[in-house]
């Protein structure tokens, strides 16, 4: 079996967000013909498992064994020293069926305040697992580590971005544009790995 993604293969990205077609389609480069779980009516997982590993291979693997194809998915999100880790696998879920990330934001402030830390050390993890029908999986992870600021800062990017300022800059996410994010972000690093492995 060829573990590589070759031009021209359709890939079923396991993801019922249109938003990440593009995205996905970016890092990936030219070539690749895309197709949603969602546009295949393919089921959505519970995403069950407890790392970002395990969810995104249970998410690929699910898409790949549905629809018979090779598919790609991704899992991520933030997760904070002081709080062992939290939100983590838990980062959508912490902003409530109302997608509110002011309100996730707050709760990690609230949350650090209970907990009476001043550690304010933090990272994003992005993991992408691309799944061969009946066959193996590759998963592949990237990280970029920073630390908190409040209040929140920059309107630009998304979910907790306007908290988090990577390493090495003064700036939060949120106030970066998004060239510069993408050139150094958790799902950009995780993208390198995998073409290093998977793209010749
Ligand atoms: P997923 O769609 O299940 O991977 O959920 C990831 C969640 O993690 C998103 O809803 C965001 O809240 C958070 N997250 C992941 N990547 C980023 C990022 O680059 N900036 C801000 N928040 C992020």
């Amino acid at each position: 079996m060829n573990l590589k993604l070759i031009k021209g293969m359709r890939l079923v990205l396991a993801t019922h967000n249109p938003g990440k077609v593009p995205e996905i389609a970016a890092l990936l480069g030219e070539g690749y013909e895309l197709v949603t779980a969602g546009q295949l009516n393919l089921p959505e997982p519970e995403e069950t498992e407890t790392t970002f590993v395990g969810n995104a291979l249970l998410k690929a693997r699910h898409a790949a064994e549905a629809s018979g194809e090779v598919a790609i998915a991704d899992d991520s999100g933030m997760s904070v020293a002081a709080l062992d880790g939290a939100p983590g696998v838990f980062s959508a879920r912490w902003a409530g069926p109302g997608k509110d990330f002011g309100l996730a934001m707050r709760k990690v402030e609230e949350r650090l305040e209970e907990v009476g830390s001043t550690d304010r050390a933090a990272w994003f993890t992005s993991a992408l697992a691309v799944a061969w029908p009946g066959g193996p999986a590759v998963v592949v992870e990237g990280r970029v580590d920073g630390d908190l600021v409040f209040p929140p800062r920059g309107d630009r990017g998304f979910g907790y971005d306007p908290i988090f300022r990577p390493e090495g800059g003064d700036r939060t996410f949120g106030e970066m544009d998004p060239a510069a994010k993408d050139a150094i972000s958790h799902r950009a690093r995780a993208f390198e790995t995998l073409r290093a492995w998977l793209i010749d």
